[in-house]
């Protein structure tokens, strides 16, 4: 396999709907995750000088490991899933339940018990078992082999039921779901399938806080990015994020550029296959970008992909030991961003494709050069912290 590849998107008639994923509807879920005590808009780092080092305008790296103290962004979705779930089931709007009142003795009454059911790589898992655990509810959640120590202990500490299992991603997100249906849970998962969808797609809504956030820092600066790169497990984060962008910058769209590990590119996949269908990717999906390690793309998001998204690329694992050393290892004067293996791969991957000369041709393709500004995301930090030095202090996964 090569250490790079590139797929680009065949041009559509008919684009999908995302309407849900505009700004009004991302103000809506902002003003939702505001009124939580832990709420602050997580740092947007300006790498001025990697980007002179590499060639391009500028980079922006969204640092979210700052968010809720959780060091990853995916707390977003959940949190946003389970405030809908409950203004639902309460018969009200989400506006008239702020964070005070969802945690609420009152709320807590009128619902009952309440256990939250789920499957995570770790970093939704960990969302979803914090928010269970503010709000006094139970939950419980399902992990694959090879998930770290520290995941899952993180998931304990929010007083979850937490186990590791012999199966992958997909296949604890079945088990997850047939334990929810026997038990009377709620299950809460970050992607979708056939009669499966409105939850996936609140969490694809909260997602967009953390784009709308950027947003409104880069035009607070005058800035609007040509680029914008993606790292994509199932999808749902990406298609939130590609979605928002193609509606808030509609006359003038960047292009976008999803990124995935070769062990688990089902997005890649599916986007180079001439049938239309979505293609699965089975097996151990042993990647060390554990967030991304996911074989079967989003249902709903992968239609807004297929519209909008301008080129998915399938990448070897030095993308993102690279991606992490770089951000953890700042040129003098820039800000340093600790970054975690699914956090950094779009970082690395735009480092090589500006120094590597093997890549010339995918860079020219989607366009990268002095002229570009481009805007990434670091999804999490250092989230396994024993993996994490192994690879920023003693190279593991060496750079080529
Ligand atoms: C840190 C991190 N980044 C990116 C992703 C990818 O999100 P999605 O599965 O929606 O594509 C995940 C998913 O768990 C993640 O944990």
């Amino acid at each position: 396999m090569n250490k790079m590849n590139i797929a680009s998107v065949k041009t559509k008639d008919e684009k999908a709907n995302i309407d849900f994923l505009n700004l009004e509807s991302a103000s809506k879920v902002k003003g939702f995750h505001s009124s939580f005590p832990q709420y602050e808009r997580t740092p947007l780092a300006e790498l001025s000088n990697l980007s002179q080092a590499l060639g391009i305008k500028n980079l922006y790296v969204k640092d979210e490991s700052y968010r809720f103290g959780l060091n990853a962004f995916k707390v977003l979705g959940a949190s946003f899933a389970v405030g809908n779930y409950i203004a639902n089931r309460l018969g009200m709007d989400l506006s008239e339940l702020p964070y005070e009142k969802m945690i609420s003795d009152e709320v807590k009454e009128k619902l009952g018990d309440v256990k939250f059911v789920s499957a995570t790589d770790g970093n939704h898992g960990r969302g979803l078992a914090w928010t269970a655990n503010q709000l006094g509810q139970k939950s419980k959640i399902y992990m694959p082999r090879g998930t770290a120590q520290e995941r899952v202990d993180n998931i304990r500490k929010e007083n979850s039921d937490v186990d590791v299992y012999d199966a992958n991603y997909d296949e604890c997100v079945r088990m997850a779901n047939d334990y929810a249906n026997n038990n009377n849970g709620v299950m809460v998962q970050d992607t979708s399938w056939d009669g499966y969808e409105d939850i996936p797609r609140w969490i694809m809504q909260g997602y967009m806080t953390m784009a709308n956030e950027a947003y409104e820092e880069l035009k607070e600066n005058g800035v609007k990015p040509t680029h914008i790169f993606l790292q994509a497990g199932v999808g749902s984060l990406a298609s939130a994020v590609t979605a928002f962008f193609s509606n808030v910058y509609a006359d003038d769209k960047p292009t976008i550029v999803i990124v995935e590990p070769h062990k688990a590119n089902c997005l890649y996949e599916t986007a180079s296959a001439d049938d239309g269908k979505i293609h699965n990717v089975t097996g151990d999906l042993d990647t060390i970008m554990a967030g991304l390690a996911c074989g079967e793309p989003v249902t709903i998001g992968w239609p807004i992909l297929d519209s909008y998204a301008s080129y998915f690329l399938s990448v070897d694992e030095m993308y993102a030991s690279h991606g992490m050393r770089v951000l953890g290892n700042p040129i003098c004067g820039d800000i340093k961003v600790i970054s975690g293996e699914s956090g950094a791969v779009t970082t690395g991957v735009v480092s090589k494709l500006m120094t590597d000369p093997e890549l010339k041709d995918i860079k020219d393709e989607v366009g990268l050069n002095e002229d570009s500004v481009v805007l990434a995301f670091s999804t999490e930090g250092d989230t396994d912290k024993k993996m994490y030095r192994e690879i920023v202090w003693d190279g593991r996964y060496p750079s080529y």
